[in-house]
């Protein structure tokens, strides 16, 4: 367990902000700060592992930080065998860049993308910086809700993804793979139709992979561009930020297959890397894949426990485990469909800090999101206070 506060955390300190839209920090609740239990923002409650530490600290007592871009190929070898061992996906040294994180690269490849009559099409519900984006550029949003079979597996409304897509004004996709909230791995299958349908209508692809290796052991990640090998339009961004809890030092990798779009952003997008963060990411993907498991497995039991917990406690309401990522897209429709805001009553009733309903765009109404990276003993606190809390209103 590590003490978060005083640590500029956005977890501890951030959440006014970020889920209560309260800029000036003056909203008050039942619970004091330290006193929540907190299952929102997607990092987790683990420390980097040693050895990212043990490099960043040497590259630190190195004692200059002046300006510093990857040049090492090095890094970007460490990058390319973790593709190759992980995902059996071939990428070329030329084609990587990087990105201070893959929100910022998601607002700057909308801008050098379209143009300010084109469309973009997500699916929904989403992760919210994917309608933010477009928002913030003035382009219009098409959103294609996935279809939920009644037991929270989502699938693809491909008939409406396909119209979507054949709109002439339609020219970007930011496609989420393994998808946040829903935790789906996309199959081959599923991934091959969603590039043939942007090909077809000439639709570029950014497909935003951070979570791709925070997926159930004995699952197997795909990334898009390797189902759809010759279709150069897709942007892979991957990272070590979700993996090894690094978000704070953002770093992350894009993938560029297409020569023209790679040299708009390298033209555009000229910018330093932190030095420090340079040797953490190469040093996790160097070194991180026995970590990686080990943690996969606490995370795969953790969410045994939420199966078992919400099956027993609240049978009402629909959780299956997600195939990937450390969060749990739970439908809590059944008990508290009368709530406004999902995460202020579990925040004024339970003491639990957690994402839910419109803040994933649409096609999330009655949904919370349950981050269970987490201490078990932390998880079992949670997910007491929250069927406490369900019960409550019940009555
Ligand atoms: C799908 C998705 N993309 C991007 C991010 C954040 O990316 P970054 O921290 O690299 O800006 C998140 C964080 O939760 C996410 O879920």
């Amino acid at each position: 367990m590590i003490d978060r506060r005083h640590t500029n955390c956005m977890s501890t300190d951030g959440f006014r902000s970020y889920i209560f839209k309260d800029n000036e920090g003056t909203m008050t609740f039942p619970y004091k700060d330290d006193e929540f239990i907190r299952m929102w923002i997607a990092d987790m409650e683990f420390a980097t592992p040693d050895f990212i530490l043990e490099a960043m600290k040497k590259r630190i007592d190195r004692r200059i930080f002046g300006y510093s871009k990857v040049f090492d190929p090095a890094y970007y070898e460490a990058f390319r065998q973790w593709c190759d061992r992980m995902y059996d996906w071939h990428c070329e040294r030329e084609e990587m860049v990087t990105s201070p994180g893959i929100v910022p690269a998601l607002y700057w490849l909308v801008g050098f993308l379209t143009k300010p009559d084109e469309k973009i099409l997500i699916m929904t519900p989403s992760y919210k910086h994917f309608s933010g984006a477009p928002h913030w550029h003035n382009r219009e949003l098409l959103c294609s809700d996935l279809v939920n079979d009644g037991t929270n597996y989502f699938t693809i409304d491909f008939k409406d993804f396909e119209e979507k897509a054949a709109d002439p004004k339609t020219t970007l996709c930011i496609f989420c793979n393994p998808h946040n909230p829903t935790g789906r791995i996309w199959t081959e299958d599923e991934l091959k139709r969603v590039g043939e349908i942007c090909r077809k209508h000439n639709v570029y692809i950014i497909s935003d992979e951070i979570h791709c290796d925070l997926i159930r052991t004995g699952r197997k990640h795909i990334p898009l561009a390797k189902a759809l090998p010759d279709y150069k339009n897709i942007i892979t961004c991957m990272s070590p930020s979700k993996t090894f809890n690094m978000a704070g030092t953002m770093l992350s990798n894009l993938v560029i297959p297409n020569p023209e779009t790679r040299a708009l952003w390298l033209e555009k997008r000229y910018m330093n890397d932190n030095p420090i963060s340079i040797a953490g990411v190469q040093a996790a993907y160097a070194e991180g894949a026995d970590w990686l498991a080990q943690l996969k497995v606490y995370i795969d039991k953790n969410f045994e426990f939420v199966k078992e917990f919400i099956e027993t406690k609240l049978p009402k309401a629909v959780f299956r485990i997600p195939e990937a990522t450390y969060l749990g897209w739970v439908d809590v429709g059944a008990y508290l469909g009368d709530v406004e805001s999902l995460p202020k009553f579990f925040a004024d009733n339970a003491g639990v800090l957690l994402e839910g309903g419109n803040m994933f765009v649409q096609n999330s109404d009655g949904f919370i999101r349950l981050n269970v990276a987490c201490q078990r003993k932390v998880l079992e606190e949670g997910m007491n206070r929250i069927a406490n809390a369900i019960l409550a209103h019940q009555k």
